[in-house]
């Protein structure tokens, strides 16, 4: 579960990006925020893994404060899909795919088993799993 509770992000003495907000999504809910260019969708979603801070308010995840995770798990465990492109080119697909887990330390058989179901699970042809984006 993700709670905002009165969470605001001040930039200047007069301006909010985002005011106010209160809101909770449950565990495996489907969660869309819509609003025109410049409402604080943005800003909303990186105030969640503290790639912007709150200047106000709480963000709990899983009932603790985003404050108190240790930055890099809190950031391993939330995926996003960047509107830009964010792929390492000097790296393989199936190197591109298993790049948190690799940092998490998994076992080189979990990585391989991952990086093999997440192809599958797109669709992709199976013989570009060791091919490099360029
Ligand atoms: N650090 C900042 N300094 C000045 N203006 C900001 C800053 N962060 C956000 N804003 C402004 O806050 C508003 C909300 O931005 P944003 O979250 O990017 O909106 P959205 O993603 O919905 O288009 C915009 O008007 C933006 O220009
Ligand atoms: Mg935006």
């Amino acid at each position: 579960m993700i709670e905002f509770k009165n969470v605001s992000m001040q930039f200047s003495d007069d301006r909010y990006a985002v005011q106010s907000v209160d809101l909770e999504i449950q565990k495996g809910e489907f969660f869309v925020l819509i609003g025109p260019s410049g409402s604080g969708k943005t800003t909303t979603l990186k105030m969640m893994n503290r790639l912007i801070s709150s200047t106000e308010g709480e963000i709990y995840i899983k009932g603790q404060n985003v404050n108190d995770y240790d930055i890099y798990e809190l950031r391993w465990d939330i995926g996003y899909v960047l509107q830009q492109i964010a792929l390492f080119p000097h790296m393989t697909i199936e190197e591109n795919i298993v790049v948190v887990p690799e940092l998490k330390r998994w076992s080189r058989n979990e990585i391989r088993q991952r990086g093999r179901s997440t192809f599958f699970k797109v669709n992709l042809p199976f013989s570009m799993i060791r091919t490099f984006n360029h």
